[in-house]
Order: structure tokens, then C-alpha cells, then sequence
């Protein structure tokens, strides 16, 4: 049974899609089977692991519609034999705008993947930067939240409304939420440390040991439509992204095993 893991910030541009799309990767490289589905109607996680595609005719945006009768598996994409997506594209925020008025609509995803996650590993939910409603379905969806931030100024600011939203949500529910530092740059070492001590007030002890440095290779294989694997299969930002793998595969520890396609 698939573990849901989402990349969650409502803080712009701190890695959420990077991350998703690396972390997708990887994990199906290592043999499970993993299905991404791009949340976000900007579509970077879509066009990334589609090789550039821009627009989708099956698509996430139909499971926010009116009639709810959508086959999910209908949607899914394939893009080697264990790595699978649902992707999206701009015509997603009209979607969501017009299902605010929707009922149970938050639960509408989690909803849908409960047909289909018996044939994944883990399924990766890259969210867009606010808590529009497909952050909350995103919320009330997963298993573990995982919330890059990098190392700006305003690394922080909004962390603590996301953590209440969360608790909203997903009330009297577990919160397995982690952080983890992105574009880390060893150059940086006195704001990150300053930053360290700010969000381990925050966020008490739930700041992930791994953490991804900054490297133009990682633009760079996005701006190619590539994952990094494809990129650049020696990239040294690889083993910070397996790091991470191996801190999501120790947070569910003996829950997990691979799924047979
Ligand atoms: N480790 C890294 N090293 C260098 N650049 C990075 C790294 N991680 C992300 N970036 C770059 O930072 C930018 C934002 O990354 P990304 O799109 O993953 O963030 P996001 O949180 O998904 O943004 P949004 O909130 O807009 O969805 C991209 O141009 C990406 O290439
Ligand atoms: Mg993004």
C-alpha cells in the first residue's frame, strides 16, 4: 500500500518540485513504484518528467470537477516501468476555483487515490505555493509532509502559518511533518547556522540530517526537462537527494515493501 508523501511550502520557489521530481526519481530507480502527481497548476513537476509537455488532455484538474466521476487510473502517465505521474497544466487554477464550493472537497484526492494505492510504493504530491484546495486535499491525503526551505533571508516566514494549517486540517491527526534545508551553500555556513536555530525553535526536532546543496546542475537539468539522473548521472547532488530517499524509506521503516507491477 502506497506511502503518500507530500512537498509542501507555501513559500515560492524553495524546492518543492526540484525535490519531487528528484525524489521520484530515485526511489524508482531504486525498484519501488512510484507515482508523482503534480498539484500545482504552474505544471513544472509535469513538464519536467514529461520531457517538456506543456498540456495534458487527461489530467489531475479532473478529479476537482463537479461530477466526481472520474477513473483516476485513467489519468495516470507512465514514464519508465516504475515511475508514473499525473500530471497538470494552468488550466488547473480555474478548476480549483470554481470547486471551492465543492462538498467534501477537501477529501476529494485522498478519495480518489485510495482506488489506486495498492499499486504503488509511494506516491510523491508536489503542492503549489499556497494552501489553495489542492494543498488542503494534499493535507488530508498524506502520510508525511516534507517542507524544503532554503537559505534566504526569509527562509521561515510562513512556516508557522503552514504548520497551523496543517493542524486545521488535519485535526486531532498525527502531524509527521519534517523540514529539510535546500540549496545549501557551504559559503553560507554563518546564516545557515543562524537559521538552523531559528527553525529548530519552530519546528522542534523535526529537521531531516539530509539536506540538498545548491548546485547549478540541478536548474540545469530542469531547464532541460530532465530529472538529474538523466542530466547528469554523476552529479554529486544525487547523493544528497538519496540521503533524503533514505530518511522517507527509515520514517516508514518496515511498512514499506516493493510492489510488484
Ligand atoms: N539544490 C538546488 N540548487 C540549485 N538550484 C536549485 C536547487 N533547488 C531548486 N533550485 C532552483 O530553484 C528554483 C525553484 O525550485 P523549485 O521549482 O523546485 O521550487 P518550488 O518550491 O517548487 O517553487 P514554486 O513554489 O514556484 O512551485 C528552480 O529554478 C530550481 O532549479
Ligand atoms: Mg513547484
Amino acid at each position: 500500500m502506497a506511502k503518500i508523501i507530500a512537498l509542501l511550502n507555501q513559500k515560492g520557489g524553495v524546492g518543492k518540485t526540484t525535490t519531487a521530481i528528484n525524489l521520484s526519481d530515485i526511489l524508482a530507480a531504486q525498484g519501488f513504484r512510484v507515482l508523482g502527481v503534480d498539484l500545482d497548476p504552474q505544471g513544472n513537476f509535469s513538464k519536467v518528467i514529461s520531457g517538456g509537455e506543456s498540456r495534458f488532455e487527461s489530467n489531475v484538474m479532473s478529479l476537482f470537477s463537479r461530477e466526481n466521476s472520474e477513473d483516476i487510473s485513467k489519468l495516470i502517465f507512465k514514464k519508465n516501468s516504475n515511475l508514473f505521474y499525473i500530471p497538470t497544466d494552468i488550466r488547473l487554477s480555474r478548476v480549483i476555483e470554481a470547486g471551492l464550493t465543492l462538498s467534501f472537497r477537501e477529501h476529494r484526492l485522498s478519495n480518489h487515490l485510495d482506488k489506486i494505492k495498492n499499486q504503488f510504493d509511494f506516491i510523491i504530491l508536489d503542492c503549489p505555493p499556497n494552501l489553495s484546495l489542492t494543498t488542503t486535499n494534499a493535507i488530508v491525503a498524506a502520510d508525511l509532509f516534507l517542507m524544503p526551505v532554503n537559505s534566504g533571508v526569509f527562509a521561515l516566514d510562513g512556516l508557522e502559518d503552514l504548520l497551523s494549517a496543517l493542524n486545521e486540517v488535519n485535526q486531532g491527526k498525527d502531524l509527521p511533518y519534517y523540514v529539510f534545508r535546500n540549496e545549501v551553500a557551504k559559503p553560507n555556513k554563518k546564516i545557515n547556522s543562524a537559521i538552523d536555530e531559528d527553525l529548530l525553535s519552530i519546528v522542534n526536532d523535526r529537521v531531516l540530517r539530509a539536506s540538498i546543496r545548491r548546485s547549478e546542475d540541478v536548474g540545469q537539468a530542469s531547464f532541460m526537462y530532465m530529472t538529474l539522473s538523466e542530466y547528469k548521472k554523476g552529479s554529486v547532488v544525487i547523493n544528497d537527494y538519496k540521503a533524503l530517499a533514505k530518511e522517507v524509506k527509515d520514517f516508514f521503516c518496515n511498512t514499506i515493501s516493493i510492489t510488484k507491477g
